[in-house]
């Protein structure tokens, strides 16, 4: 298949949804649904499907990202026989107008459509691989749900009340591949869970999920249990806490505040024996304790500790339910919850070393990526470095690890199987989203009928003076930032070394109490300042990093309960205007190290356009936003920021009694 105008798009369909566009095989942008519709965790990519049209007319593939093929599409066919995507890329003009293929029961495919969510970890995989710089790697897919593969359940089941043996439906949920270019990625151990009561067994599966990149000879060893997988252990334990499923970000904020409790001793994670020709021992979570409703979260079985039971509306508290607490949305705030918040990070991070071990053993290779939803618990990819020493491995976490990589993957992996190409990936930073065109004339037309908001020129000195005097200061610049961090494009910035920070920040944001901040800070000072733990830098604030000894009393605003700080390493090729930012401020006050947290406010995606930010800055109590590539500083003053000053100089207990800090 010869390629006519260089452009493969790849697109997410699940949550996380997105588009990503490549241009000979080098990513062009990469979107997140959620920034253009300004809902978070957007699904069904549509509106970044319309962003392609402002870089090219024509691409010559789709390729889709997503756990279910495209046939079982959500919401059907249209009369065309299309799915909604093909038909929206037709409709564009971006695919040709051709006669459409019958594929399944009345779905017509079309020839330039790819549909590659039959192997949703290896998407996963190929993005972390493609995007570390390894020549080879082994990689560690820990994620929720991946491909839905249904099973017979001949060998493994029990039988329905009838006798008959179910298909049951398997996820994946942990998986290892070897990788190496242009375009291999084969499978070497999977655990895939079901939701029915089975016997845990394995296979040797010579079953090709994708004609395209897997064949017969490809036999790997699938493990079919009904256990609960690591991610699912963790979301069941971050619904307990009050939060959603999706929110797995707020439990791992909140286990610092936990403690080991004896009462929830029992190990989760532990090895058993499965069936069939699998002869070592697999680490499994307890069904007693956990159950998975793939593929949407996990259940706690938190009747299985007496004291950790939800406490029943109308009931009197006892000693004797000390932990016990009301399923409420501030469940968070209960003493149980924290301790179950801490037990499941130690536990998990546990289990998922077990895979990287795992990984290592049956590979060889030093190089290991990690990607999949528990990619993004910087706390356990810390932990990785110290426990995992005596390997020696290079570890490269994928900053993209939600399925808004997928995309990714899925275009990189099918570009690679097309042209063979086998030239590494030019180093690059996270800055993908789409290009906008901000200068002073578009500023000035947008503020033209808002009195409230005052434009000004301001250098970094001047926006350095106004971070030190307590103000928190937006800031907009170049493209937007993919995955969940901002990196100083579509940040909030303020002082990090005031103490009363983090409460006031959060209550500006209006986010729970607990949740930390992170912090960037100059390159060259960062071994001076954190605990690297060998790496050289973390320009993708993917680890939460202990301070070194003396640092953490200089900077409160960002230390965490536990002393760590998600960290983002920065150097001038990067991120020129916000180095130099940086470095500024590190003038004036020494502290090398800046406050950092996304761009939005509780509840919202990241800020994408200069119209977000403005109307962020006009609604919120963040007053200021600063424009580096321009020297332009916004001003919307707040009346009510005053009040929320004075109040940052009370006492947690006084602001609470008030209802300060509830979100
Ligand atoms: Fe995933």
């Amino acid at each position: 298949m010869s390629m006519k105008t260089g452009y493969v798009a790849g697109i997410t369909r699940g949550h996380n949804a997105g588009v990503c566009l490549l241009y000979e095989g080098e990513i062009v942008f990469h979107v997140e649904e959620e920034r253009l519709t300004r809902r978070k965790y957007d699904g069904g990519p549509l509106a970044s499907i319309t962003k392609i049209l402002d870089y090219t007319d024509k691409v010559d593939y789709v390729v889709i990202a997503h756990t279910q093929p495209l046939h079982q599409i959500d919401g059907g066919v249209c009369y065309s026989g299309e799915d909604i995507y093909t038909s929206l890329f037709r409709k564009l003009g971006l695919i040709d107008d051709l006669e459409m293929i019958k594929k399944h029961d009345g779905y017509r495919g079309h020839p330039q459509v790819v549909d590659l969510s039959t192997i949703h970890h290896k998407l996963h995989a190929a993005a972390a691989f493609y995007r570390s710089g390894f020549d080879t790697a082994a990689s560690v897919i820990i994620d929720g749900a991946g491909t839905f593969t249904p099973m017979s359940a001949r060998e493994f089941g029990r039988p329905d009340p009838n006798g008959n043996m179910p298909t049951v439906i398997t996820y994946e949920t942990e998986s290892i591949f070897d990788c190496a270019y242009p375009a291999k990625f084969k499978t070497l151990l999977k655990h895939s869970g079901v939701i029915e009561n089975i016997l845990n067994s394995s296979f040797d599966m010579k079953m090709p999920m994708h004609p395209m990149v897997e064949s017969e000879e490809d036999i790997f060893t699938l493990m079919v249990t009904d256990r609960a997988g690591i991610v699912k252990t963790y979301e069941a334990v971050t619904e307990y806490c009050g939060f959603t499923a999706i929110e797995a970000g707020k439990t791992m904020g909140l286990f610092p505040y936990g403690k080991p409790n004896e009462e929830i001793a029992r190990p989760i994670f532990k090895e058993h024996k499965v069936l069939g020709p699998y002869k070592e021992k697999v680490l499994l979570a307890d069904r007693e304790m956990f159950s998975a409703a793939y593929p949407a979260t996990g259940v706690f079985q938190n009747n299985f500790y007496p004291g950790f039971t939800w406490f029943e509306e109308n009931e009197e508290w006892t000693n004797d339910t000390r932990y016990a607490h009301d399923k409420e949305p501030n469940m968070y705030d209960a003493q149980c919850a924290k301790d179950m918040a801490y037990k499941i990070q130690k536990e998990t991070e546990q289990a998922a070393v077990w895979w990287i071990r795992k990984a290592y053993e049956m590979t060889g290779n030093k190089n290991i990526v990690i990607s999949g939803g528990y990619g993004l618990n910087c706390v356990a990819n810390y932990h990785y470095l110290e426990e995992l020493k005596d390997l020696d491995l290079n570890i490269y976490v994928e900053p993209i690890s939600s399925d808004a990589g997928t995309c990714i993957g899925a275009a990189l992996m099918f570009w690679r199987y097309q042209t063979e190409d086998r030239k590494k990936f030019p180093e690059s930073r996270l800055y993908l989203g789409p290009k906008y065109d901000v200068d002073e004339e578009k500023i000035k037309e947008l503020i033209e009928h808002d009195p409230a908001i005052e434009m000004s020129s301001a250098s970094k000195a001047d926006v350095v003076d106004i971070i030190t005097s307590k103000n928190i200061v937006a800031v907009f610049q170049g493209r937007s930032e993919s995955g969940p961090r901002a990196l100083g494009n579509r940040s909030i910035l303020y002082d990090p070394t005031d103490p009363d920070a983090k409460d006031f920040v959060n209550t500006v944001k209006k986010r729970e109490f607990f949740r930390p901040f992170a912090g960037s800070i100059l390159l060259e000072d960062a071994h001076d300042w954190f605990d690297m733990r060998g790496l050289k830098e973390s320009p993708d604030m993917m680890y939460a990093m202990q301070a070194q000894p003396g640092k953490a009393e200089i900077i409160p605003g960002i230390i965490h309960e536990d002393g760590s700080c998600r960290i983002q390493t920065v150097k001038e090729a990067d991120n020129y205007h916000y180095y130099h930012l940086i470095k500024e401020f590190k003038k004036k006050t020494g502290c090398p190290i800046i406050f950092n947290t996304s761009f939005n406010l509780g509840g919202e995606p990241l800020v994408e356009t200069i119209q977000d930010a403005i109307r962020t800055i006009r609604d919120s109590e963040i007053e200021y936003l600063y424009l580096p590539e321009l020297d332009i500083l916004l001003y919307a003053k707040n009346p009510k920021l005053a009040e929320l000053h004075s109040n940052t100089f009370l006492t947690k207990e006084e602001l609470n009694s008030k209802g300060k800090f509830k979100p």
